[in-house]
C-alpha cells in the first residue's frame, strides 16, 4: 500500500478507539471525548480573541479576562448536552451548578483557562477537568474517576487518565487526537524544578528544601502557567512543582478542586506522587470550592524529600 491516508489511519490510534481499547466505561470515555472536542473550541475562542484582556474580577477577586469566561462557557454549555453530567463546577462559578436532570452520573469540575494572563506572552495556556462521581466535597481519591488537561501551545495536545494509566494525545491536523505516549512513566528522580511564590514569601523551611534541590543540581523551569509547568514535569518524565505555603497565605495559591485534584491523579497514575508536605494531595477534604492548598507535586524522590524539610508543628 502506497502513502496515503489508508496508512495514516491504520497506524494512528485516536482518543475514542485508545478508550475502547484500554476498558474505559462507556459512558466516561463518552464524556472524555466530548471535553477534549471542546477544547478545539475553545482553542478557537483564543485564537478569535486575539490575545485581548478584559478588566473583569471572579469570585477570588482576580482579573478574569474574556476568555476565561468564554472557555467556561464553552465548557458549560456543552456540558449541558453530553448526557452524562449532573453537576458542573467551574473556578469561575461561585457555586456547584445542576447542568443535568439530576439522575446523570457524573459531576465535572473545571479550570476553564489555566495560566490566562499568559495569553498576551503567546506562552502555553491550558483546560484543566475533574470527573467526579457522588460529590465533590470529600477526598479526592474517594470521588474522581478521571482527570484531563489540554494544552493550548504550539501543539494542542490532551492527557487524561482514567484511573488506567497516564496517556498524551496530540490534535493533528485533521482534527483528531492521535495517541502519542501510552502509560506515561515518571522515572524515580528527575532533575527540574518549577518552584511558584517569591523567595520574600517563602518560610524557612521551604526556602532550605528549594536551596537542596538547587545544591543538587536541579534547573528551574517555571513558565508562570501550571498546565505547561505539569506537563514539562510529565513529559521530560520527573521533577518537580511546587506552590508551597507562603508567609502571608499559608494554604498557598492553587485550588483544590479545580487544579490540584486533577492533576494529583494525573500524576499518581504515572506513577508520581502529591503532596501539601504532610499529607497526599488527593487525602485532602474538599469543604469549599474555592479551597487553596499548598503543593508538591512531582516524582518521588523529590515529593518525599520535603517531608524532611516541612515541621509538623506548622501543619495547619
Ligand atoms: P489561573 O490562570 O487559572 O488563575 O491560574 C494561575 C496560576 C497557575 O497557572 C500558575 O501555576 C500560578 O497561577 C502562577 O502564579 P504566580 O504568578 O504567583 O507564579
Ligand atoms: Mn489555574
Ligand atoms: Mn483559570
Amino acid at each position: 500500500m502506497g502513502e496515503g491516508i489508508n496508512d495514516y489511519t491504520q497506524f494512528c490510534v485516536d482518543l475514542r478507539r485508545h478508550m475502547w481499547l484500554a476498558g474505559v466505561d462507556q459512558e466516561l470515555r463518552r464524556l472524555i471525548w466530548q471535553i477534549a472536542v471542546m477544547g478545539k473550541y475553545i482553542s478557537a475562542k483564543i485564537y478569535e480573541s486575539n490575545r485581548k484582556l478584559a478588566g473583569f474580577k471572579n469570585i477570588y477577586g482576580e482579573e478574569q479576562l474574556t476568555l476565561d469566561r468564554g472557555a467556561d462557557e464553552i465548557l458549560k454549555n456543552q456540558l449541558q448536552y453530553s448526557g452524562f453530567v449532573r453537576d458542573y463546577a467551574s473556578e469561575e462559578q461561585d457555586s456547584v451548578m445542576r447542568i443535568g436532570k439530576g439522575d446523570e452520573k457524573f459531576i465535572v469540575t473545571a479550570d476553564p483557562l489555566d495560566g490566562s494572563s499568559l495569553v498576551d506572552t503567546n506562552l502555553s495556556i491550558g483546560t484543566i477537568i475533574g470527573i467526579h462521581k457522588d460529590s465533590v466535597f470529600d477526598e479526592g481519591r474517594n470521588t474522581l474517576v478521571a482527570a484531563l488537561y489540554i494544552t493550548y501551545g504550539p501543539l494542542i495536545t490532551m492527557v487524561y487518565s482514567a484511573g488506567k494509566g497516564t496517556h498524551e494525545f496530540v490534535l493533528n491536523r485533521e482534527g483528531e487526537y492521535v495517541l502519542s505516549e501510552e502509560n506515561i512513566v515518571l522515572k524515580d528522580k528527575g532533575s527540574i524544578y518549577s518552584p511558584g511564590g517569591m523567595h520574600k514569601d517563602w518560610t524557612p523551611e521551604h526556602l532550605q528544601y528549594i536551596e537542596f534541590l538547587e545544591n543538587s543540581g536541579y534547573k528551574l523551569r517555571y513558565s508562570g502557567g501550571f498546565v505547561p509547568d505539569i506537563n514539562q514535569v510529565l513529559i521530560k518524565k520527573g521533577g518537580l512543582f511546587t506552590y508551597p505555603a507562603l508567609k502571608n497565605s499559608p494554604r498557598g495559591k492553587l485550588r483544590l478542586l479545580f487544579e490540584l485534584q486533577p492533576m494529583s491523579f494525573i500524576i499518581e497514575q504515572a506513577g508520581g506522587r502529591a503532596t501539601d508536605g504532610y499529607r497526599d494531595i488527593l487525602s485532602v477534604p474538599v469543604t469549599e470550592l474555592g479551597q487553596r492548598s499548598p503543593v508538591y507535586i512531582g516524582s518521588r524522590f523529590e515529593v518525599d524529600k520535603v517531608k524532611d524539610y516541612l515541621k509538623w508543628d506548622n501543619f495547619l
